[in-house]
């Protein structure tokens, strides 16, 4: 919840009905640590009242070049230099095309134009009906918006207030965040290709019944969430969890230890990063009924046989980009006792470089948890913190390990 601890945020905001969403997105920046300071265009003023955002955000809200409360009368200078990030959001197609000409004819605009472009960055979340996303104007525009260092965030389809359906309606204010939190972490992975599993296996023993585990997948979601952030390229495959996916990853759904397993295999040839996070089950059902497994009144219990499932870990350590060093494998170890010994025994076992201990009953289904770094030169304790920022931690010291 202290994602932008310090950082001062200016939320610019232009004209367009995705404005009702700034205020939740302002909230979410504040609940996050960040200091705002809104700025609002006359078009913006049309669609939600600056008495709302300075509420929020706890600030006067800025809508003029010619503010007398600065004392230089200079607020696209001031408040330009104290941002550490600004966000236009809403981001009409009007207030693009102005960007791309180098227009300054209203506060926010000059005040995109005066930002040291080497300290401030400059995020855009554009907010139009579908025929002006598309028309080849606006594409034109957005590719010189970031071709002039612009990150221009991408756009939801859906229902449009104008009545349409299609691209063009902004991100919801969590996307943004995920994105503005995402824009301060080092790109420590930039170019690589990281795969994760996630989340427990499901192993049917018949349509209606099967064998799982308590495992939440949060820990592997925060570590994609975490790669993703630090420029890679990411991929989870995720057993059956209730979980949002992180922005920008690319998510495989499977159940079985076996789909997890065919999932991986297709995707870490081209990996650089491979992170075993998911609580696969160590065994399955010898045979899946076609039918439910029917009570046969005689009180008997049916007796159930397992089979070993492959180790998805093992298998792709034991491949050839793997035993190359192309392809650096992680893994995690869930004990429930001795977690030191264990987790040195189970890296070696395993064949890999990095493991991951944790106790398994004190972190399952938790925002937070302890950890200790296994690798060759020793064992390195992680203290009690969330996952997010135990998976960003995890990021830099697998950063530190592979070639640039
Ligand atoms: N793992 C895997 N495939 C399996 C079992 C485990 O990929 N069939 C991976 C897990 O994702 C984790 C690591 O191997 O990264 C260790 O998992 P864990 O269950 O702790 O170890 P096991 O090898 O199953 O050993 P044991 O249950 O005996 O402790």
């Amino acid at each position: 919840m202290d994602d932008l601890q310090g950082k001062h945020i200016v939320l610019g905001l232009t004209g367009g009905i995705a404005c009702y969403k700034s205020a939740e997105l302002c909230r979410g920046l504040v609940k996050e640590g960040a200091t705002v300071q809104v700025v609002m265009t006359a078009a913006a003023e049309q669609f939600i009242t600056a008495v709302t955002m300075q509420a929020l955000s706890g600030r006067t809200v800025y809508t003029s070049q010619w503010d007398a409360r600065e004392p230089n009368n200079m607020p696209h200078i001031n408040l330009s230099r104290e941002a550490d990030a600004m966000l236009i959001a809403p981001c009409s197609a009007d207030f693009i095309a102005k960007l791309v000409h180098g227009r300054a004819d209203d506060l926010l605009s000059v005040m995109c134009l005066a930002r040291p472009v080497d300290r401030v960055p400059l995020l855009v979340a554009p907010a139009m009906n579908r025929e002006m996303w598309a028309h080849p104007a606006t594409q034109r525009n957005l590719v010189q918006l970031s071709a002039d260092g612009a990150q221009v965030l991408g756009v939801g389809s859906g229902f449009q207030a104008c009545g349409e359906t299609g691209d063009g309606r902004m991100l919801e204010p969590a996307q943004l965040l995920e994105d503005l939190v995402a824009s301060f972490q080092p790109k420590v992975l930039k170019g690589k290709r990281v795969v994760v599993t996630a989340g427990p296996t499901f192993e049917a023993l018949d349509p209606i019944r099967g064998i799982t585990n308590h495992s939440s997948g949060k820990m592997g979601f925060a570590i994609a969430r975490a790669a993703r952030e630090a420029g890679a390229d990411v991929t989870v495959v995720a057993g059956p969890v209730h979980l949002d996916t992180p922005r920008g990853v690319q998510r495989i759904d499977v159940k079985s230890a076996r789909q997890m397993l065919d999932a991986t295999m297709g995707a870490v040839p081209t990996a650089d990063v491979f992170i075993a996070t998911a609580a696969v089950a160590d065994w399955r059902p010898a045979t899946e009924a076609d039918h439910k497994i029917k009570k046969d009144g005689s009180g008997d219990c049916p007796t159930i046989h397992f089979t070993e499932n492959p180790d998805i870990l093992h298998t792709v350590a034991q491949g050839e980009r793997a035993k190359q060093g192309r392809l650096f494998c992680v893994g995690f170890a869930a004990e429930s006792r001795d977690l030191a010994a264990n987790a040195q025994a189970k890296r070696e076992r395993k064949g890999i470089p990095l493991l991951v201990g944790n106790i398994g009953p004190t972190t399952f289904g938790k925002d937070d948890n302890e950890m200790l770094l296994v690798d060759a030169s020793g064992v390195q304790p992680l203290a009690r913190a969330s996952k997010l920022s135990l998976a960003r931690t995890l990021v830099q010291e697998i950063a530190k390990r592979i070639p640039a």
